[in-house]
């Protein structure tokens, strides 16, 4: 029940007090006959609560009825692969908020018709993963964008993540454009396209949010402190390889050590060569868990066609001096978390990809999850044996079940991780019969398609689409 205002307390009040002035006047009781003064004053308070009766009603009446949960809130949905559209949603609606609005965020995949309804304003973050496709968590919404609902009353703005590199740029956010401009939607204002995390299309954002929360100052995000980490540790695991060193890298948190799941990706920012130079960032899947009390991350150095080191992985395996600090962040990357359950697990990688699947298998370990199958794809046994003794403490444990090593250059013939896949398809449907997740890390050229090929052959599109939208179908792919 409602608690009564202050305005209805003073009624009452008011109310109490012209009651006895009014009978203090006409008691039965033999008191003296009351004077013109008295009378008048009675009168004077008897008005007074007349009046301040209607001032309450007239005051009740104006208001607008408060809005039911969800109807009148912006609404902001979101479309992430790992994690970077999911963070700019969660800024966008933290910075509404602030500045008074009243704010919900959802991710796309979650938007049903009731909800297309209910809001009639709605500000979409969407990135473009794959070949101009959309990510795992939005795959729900794909079949409603087949259909038509007419939203004549929405109006919309869209931010568009990609990167001019890829052929099709930023095409999941225009595709979900120009589907809310068939239905009839009203743009807010033009979609603003953000090539890899661009500063200035950022603030083009920032000052749309502001025009939307009634010509607030929204404050830059983009440009908050980071976290500084100490490099503690650095090691190549693969030295005598055919392919470019890899190495495990270990960092200690400067201050506090913050918290962060199986999955999660480190931001790292790099130092700037000169003043001018813009500020780079670069992302990387974590290996390591908070209980380690360390973040390590297994990076390999890239080079160019000119044997010119890569700008990131050249600072973090080559320049760097053990004790550097740098900037770093974690960002949570919901869609390569655990599932909240024991079920059987399957982790399929190749190269780098095992840093991600290790912190998952740290996770599981520590929680007695034992039901894992490794499939991991390398080049040679000889030199290529990432985080070798670990795996194998884990297959003594008994927290791999069963590991598939996939050593490419090892026989004449090019063996690789959707092979190994493929010759244990059998395994692979009773695993998947009981209820097991698919944890796919590493290569997006050439691991991820030819794995997924496999996983669409031997289990059929309607069951792969089952499992991608049910969370058992996880990617995290670079
Ligand atoms: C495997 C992969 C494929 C991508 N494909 C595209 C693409 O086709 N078009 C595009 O504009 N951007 C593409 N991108 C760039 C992403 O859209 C960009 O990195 C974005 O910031 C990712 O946001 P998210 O973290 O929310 O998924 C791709 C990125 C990755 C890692």
């Amino acid at each position: 029940m409602k608690k009564p205002g202050l305005g209805t307390l003073g009624l009452l009040m008011i109310g109490l007090l012209s009651v006895w002035s009014f009978f203090g006047q006409h008691a039965p009781i033999a008191w003296p006959q009351p004077s013109e003064q008295a009378l008048l004053s009675a009168a004077v308070t008897v008005l007074v609560y007349v009046l301040a009766c209607t001032a309450l009603l007239w005051r009740r009446r104006a208001k607008p009825a408060a809005p039911a949960a969800g109807e009148g809130a912006l609404l902001v949905v979101y479309a992430s692969q790992t994690g970077h559209a999911e963070q700019l949603a969660q800024h966008s609606a933290d910075a509404l908020r602030a500045a008074g609005q009243s704010v919900e965020l959802l991710p796309l995949g979650a938007l049903d018709a009731a909800r297309l309804r209910r809001h009639d304003r709605m500000l979409f973050v969407i990135s473009t993963t794959g070949e101009g496709d959309a990510p795992d968590n939005a795959f729900r919404f794909l079949a409603r964008m087949t259909e038509q609902h007419p939203l004549p009353t929405l109006r919309y703005g869209v931010l568009a993540l990609g990167d001019r590199r890829y052929q099709h740029y930023c095409g999941f956010g225009h595709a979900v454009a120009s589907w809310l401009r068939q239905q009839g939607a009203q743009a807010l204002f033009e979609t603003i396209e953000v090539n890899d995390g661009d500063a200035a299309a950022l603030k083009q954002w920032q000052q749309q949010l502001g025009q939307l929360a009634g010509n607030a100052v929204i404050g830059s995000w983009a440009q908050a402190e980071f976290p500084r980490w100490r490099l503690v540790e650095r090691r190549q695991l693969n030295p005598g390889s055919v392919g470019g060193p890899v190495h495990h890298l270990a960092f200690e948190p400067v201050s506090a050590l913050p918290a962060w799941q199986a999955g999660d990706i480190a931001e790292v920012r790099l130092p700037q060569r000169d003043a001018a130079e813009p500020v780079q960032q670069r992302d990387y899947s974590i290996a390591s868990l908070p209980t380690d009390g360390r973040l390590e991350l297994l990076v390999r150095e890239q080079r160019d066609a000119e044997g010119r080191l890569g700008r990131g992985s050249g600072w973090l395996c080559v320049q760097a001096v053990i004790g550097e600090e740098i900037a770093m962040q974690v960002r949570s990357n919901r869609s390569f978390h655990l599932p909240d359950d024991n079920r059987p697990l399957i982790l399929i990688g190749n190269g780098t990809g095992l840093a991600g699947l290790r912190a998952l298998l740290k996770a599981r370990a520590a929680a007695g999850q034992h039901r894992n199958w490794l499939l991991y794809g390398e080049r040679n046994a000889a030199h290529d044996q990432v985080y070798g003794g670990e795996l194998a403490d884990w297959q003594q444990a008994g927290v791999l079940t069963r590991v598939d090593f996939a050593w490419s250059r090892d026989q004449p013939e090019r063996i690789y991780v959707q092979q190994r896949l493929q010759q244990a398809a059998d395994l692979l449907r009773s695993w998947v019969a009981e209820g097991a997740a698919i944890y796919v890390c590493g290569g997006a050229q050439d691991m991820a398609p030819a794995v997924e090929q496999v996983l669409l052959a031997e289990l059929g599109a309607e069951t792969l689409q089952t499992l991608r939208e049910t969370g058992r179908y996880r990617r995290d792919v670079y």
